[in-house]
């Protein structure tokens, strides 16, 4: 993914193994027990080396949310100041899992940490949720029939410097300040017109504070800031039902987080065309997510989910739920799956898996551009002499290409370029970044 997506995720989600020392977290191949008094720090080096490739893949205005709960909440906020930086911290959610604690622990808890870091903070200004016209709607009313329409009140003073003056109600000669450190948000002439005009109103009863009345008319505010509280974004319980409605078998995956709480993560952070990354994926939550949301809203949004193979999940249970979802729901998503081999770091140079990369070029580019070019005759890859030659001698009026991705080292001869031309068929050279060495 350095190679296809550097800079280029607007969203990391990811639910990391909570290092509970029940056989959730594997480190050198074994399980790291509670007792191993190294568990703390062999964790965080788990994680330092992952986060540190997930700021590099971020956008310049990307985010990454972090699942956690009590066990690793504090190393991992310490973790993300020093990678992410302590300025670029969003906020943390306090996302409630479920309704008891089975008494577990002396407080027992019933939710989890969600830790927002952005790659710059100075891209983050509206983090919040659309409002629904129904849910803007329902806090207007016009008891008195006040011919702009429905009307709602707000405060008339606020906590930045502006006027003091006493405000008198004309009905009954009562007097008012604005509260202790605040002031009007208007000057005089001004809050005296709106009481001439019944934009400022003495309380609904006509006695009481003056404030000011807002109508549903002029109304333009559609995001509510999303705050840290979050109560009603499914639960751990609902997780485990999607899971049992999609494989019609109980606990396929144990600690499945439920798509509701993805799709808000996302509904607030990034927009329909974003590509989202999850690398610790389990059952798949943040695809499903992320294919609800868009069948939803009618988004482009594209998701790359990475997992590991522990009982072999990765086929069994990611991919296959994927797979379901898209079947049942008739979504017009496509998906494509990728085994990674690993690779032993200690013996060799970073050049040369570079050079073991450029091997699988079809792929690379096949994941950067969320193509497929085996069951797909709309794209094609050349990416040899004899290739071009051959790829490009067979095509004809009625053929389907549409795009042909083109190895940065292949020059088309005139001829053939013209016939490319002519069928209207638009050549994307594969960029070079790819044939460059990885970072050390
Ligand atoms: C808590 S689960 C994530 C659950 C997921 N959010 C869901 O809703 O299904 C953590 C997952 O990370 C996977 N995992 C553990 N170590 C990993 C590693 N080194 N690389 C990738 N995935 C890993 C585990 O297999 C497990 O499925």
């Amino acid at each position: 993914m350095e190679k296809t997506h550097k800079g280029k995720i607007d969203v990391i989600y990811i639910d990391p193994p909570y290092n509970t020392g029940a056989k959730d977290f594997i480190y050198d191949d074994t399980y790291v027990e509670t007792t191993d008094g190294f568990n703390h720090s062999k964790w965080l080096s788990f994680m330092n080396n992952r986060l540190k490739i997930a700021k590099m893949l971020l956008k310049p205005s990307g985010v990454i949310f972090l699942s956690i709960d009590d066990n690793e909440m504090a190393q991992l906020k310490l973790l993300c100041e020093e990678i992410f930086g302590a300025n670029n911290f969003v906020g943390v959610i306090l996302w409630k899992k479920k309704t008891n604690g089975n008494n577990m622990g002396w407080l027992p808890p019933v939710h989890d940490y969600i830790l927002c870091f952005s790659k710059s903070i100075d891209y983050i200004f509206d983090m919040g949720f659309e409002v629904s016209k129904e849910e803007i709607e329902k806090k207007y009313k016009n008891p008195d029939n006040d011919p702009r329409g429905p009307w709602t009140t707000t405060d008339l003073s606020a906590n930045h410097k502006g006027p003091d003056f006493a405000i008198t109600n004309p009905a009954n000669g009562d007097v008012f300040y604005p509260p202790e450190g605040r002031y009007w948000v208007f000057n005089e002439q001004e809050v005296l017109k709106r009481i001439a005009d019944g934009r400022i109103i003495f309380g609904k009863n006509g006695t009481d504070r003056p404030v000011q009345k807002v109508f549903l008319n002029n109304r333009t505010l559609s995001k509510r800031k999303a705050e840290s509280w979050w109560d009603e974004h499914g639960l751990n319980a609902d997780a485990t039902q999607e899971l049992k409605n999609i494989f019609g078998v109980a606990k396929v995956f144990t600690h499945p987080k439920p798509t509701k709480l993805i799709q808000d993560i996302l509904k607030m952070s990034c927009d329909k065309k974003a590509t989202i990354l999850d690398f610790f994926a389990g059952s798949g939550t943040t695809g499903h997510a992320v294919m609800k949301l868009n069948a939803e809203d009618c988004g482009l949004r594209r998701f790359i989910l990475c997992t590991n193979n522990e009982n072999n999940i990765c086929k069994d249970v990611t991919y296959e739920r994927l797979k379901r979802v898209i079947e049942k729901e008739k979504y017009v998503e496509s998906l494509k799956y990728y085994k990674i081999d690993y690779i032993p770091i200690s013996d060799r140079l970073y050049y040369e898996y570079a050079d073991e990369l450029l091997l699988h070029i079809r792929e690379l580019v096949e994941l950067e551009n969320g193509i497929d070019f085996i069951n797909n005759s709309e794209v094609a890859i050349i990416l040899t002499e004899k290739e071009a030659d051959d790829y490009i001698n067979r095509l004809n009026k009625d053929s389907d290409c549409k795009i042909i991705y083109l190895g940065h080292d292949i020059l088309l001869s005139g001829e053939q370029a013209e016939k490319v031309r002519k069928l209207n068929i638009k050549i994307n050279n594969i960029p070079d970044y790819y044939y460059r060495e990885l970072e050390g």
